[in-house]
């Protein structure tokens, strides 16, 4: 993977691929359709892949794999803001200008309805059958999720479910929280315990994952934001006591003073300094946290369901998929690329390293994934991510989301009440989804 160019290695790498030119009996000059347009077959062709920071190893080994298994493609890194929205809002200022800078990116399992409508990425249907890739191998949710009028815009990569880590040095296994009330009681009786400052940590900051840690407590009091009909469903008591709850452990003294700038980022940095006793967050920090060349508390890193509420635990359902752009220069070495990230081998590379959950379910059966991240190999574990709760499907899903962002961060801000936030998002959300 480079982020800068090999300016050494430049003059070995273009004697080696005249060599192989010269050896070559394609004729490679051609720019048919679907063709990379670059002379030569043979010739080095450097695709660009976007996505957000990544705090594990996992791209940076997938990287390295594909490019030893194809040397005639190098992938550049282009790292975009961590942040999903403003990921996202990058992407829109590049895609509507039509750039062909970026090839291949990952795109958030809330964008591919709106990317396809807006004709951001092309649809993978043909390379999908030209090249015979077995669609029943995926989880099917999420291959669905990157679907859109009939087709497919995208590969799933790793599915996302909201979980709950704890320092195994300071919380005994059977004595974690199994319910929000009993989360909050020891986090705050824990707080200061083995160097640690705080007792929780989440994402509260007004952002994309905040809506993520609203649909867990509200799921787990049994309300909803919209329904499976696609209805606006959030004025209902269950809701209301769920934003309560998550009100309550936003404003306590067991989470940072400034819990409300926090992205995963900040929480994964918490926890691998070993700030905090309890965090929520993805799949991932499993092997971020476990990694000794950065992690304080690689080693002591316990993973649990999320804590419950009147109706049980709830995860909320994320994920990640690779789509190619529309405007891309090189879509077969687009496709090559975006194959091997999706393909058995470049997931599990992501699950052991990244700590990624994957979306080819034969995975969870592999002995080297489950080693890796023995959570994968347990069955409630599968359960839970099949039962984590998503969110709508939309093309104006962001609108959607700023008006949950902005209510919740009003409430936590004690700018609104609970009651006087939900009241606000029913008349919003109705607004927008009657156009
Ligand atoms: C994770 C999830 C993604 C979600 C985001 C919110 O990256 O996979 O679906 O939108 O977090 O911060």
């Amino acid at each position: 993977m480079k982020t800068f160019k090999k300016a050494t290695l430049l003059p070995l790498v273009m004697s080696l691929s005249l060599a192989l030119s010269a050896c070559s009996s394609n004729d490679s000059d051609k720019k048919a359709d679907g063709d990379s347009g670059n002379k030569g077959d043979n010739k080095k062709v450097t695709i660009v892949y976007a996505r957000g920071k990544d705090v594990t190893k996992g791209t940076a080994k997938m990287v390295e794999a594909f490019e030893k298994s194809h040397p005639n493609i190098d992938v550049k890194f282009r790292e975009m803001p961590s942040d999903t929205g403003q990921q996202h809002d990058a992407y829109v200022t590049a895609f509507n200008a039509k750039s062909s800078e970026i090839d291949v990116i990952d795109m958030d399992v809330i964008w591919p309805a709106e990317f396809a409508q807006a004709g951001y990425v092309m649809p993978l249907d043909r390379f999908i059958q030209q090249d015979g890739i077995k669609l029943d191998e995926y989880n099917q949710g999420a291959l669905a999720a990157a679907q859109f009028n009939g087709k497919q815009w995208a590969l799933p990569k790793f599915i996302d479910a909201g979980l709950l880590y704890y320092r195994k040095d300071l919380v005994k296994d059977d004595q974690v929280p199994k319910t929000w009330d009993d989360l909050l009681k020891q986090a705050k009786e824990l707080k200061g315990k083995g160097g640690t400052k705080f007792g929780y940590v989440m994402q509260a900051k007004q952002y994309e994952g905040l809506v993520c840690n609203a649909i867990e407590f509200v799921a787990a009091y049994g309300g909803k934001f919209i329904d499976e009909k696609g209805e606006v469903a959030v004025n209902s008591p269950e809701t209301i006591k769920g934003l309560k709850k998550l009100v309550e452990v936003a404003k306590s003294n067991a989470v940072p003073g400034n819990v409300t700038t926090f992205t995963e980022i900040e929480s994964d940095t918490a926890f691998i300094e070993g700030q905090t006793v309890f965090l929520r967050n993805w799949p991932y920090e499993y092997a971020s946290a476990n990694d000794k060349e950065k992690s304080k508390i690689a080693g002591k890193v316990g993973v649990a369901p999320l804590p419950a509420g009147d109706k049980g635990s709830a995860a909320a359902l994320g994920g990640w998929m690779a789509g190619i752009n529309k405007n891309t220069k090189h879509p077969k070495e687009a496709w090559e690329f975006l194959k091997f990230m999706t393909g058995a081998e470049g997931q599990k590379i992501d699950a052991i390293y990244g700590g990624h959950a994957p979306t080819i379910t034969k995975l969870y059966d592999d002995q080297d994934v489950i080693k890796a991240n023995p959570t994968f190999g347990n069955k409630n574990f599968q359960k839970g991510l099949e039962a984590a709760v998503p969110r709508p499907v939309a093309p104006n899903y962001p609108e959607i989301s700023e008006i949950i962002q902005i209510h919740v961060s009003n409430a936590i801000a004690g700018k609104e009440t609970v009651e006087q936030a939900v009241k606000a998002m029913d008349k919003e959300m109705k607004e927008k989804l009657k156009k």
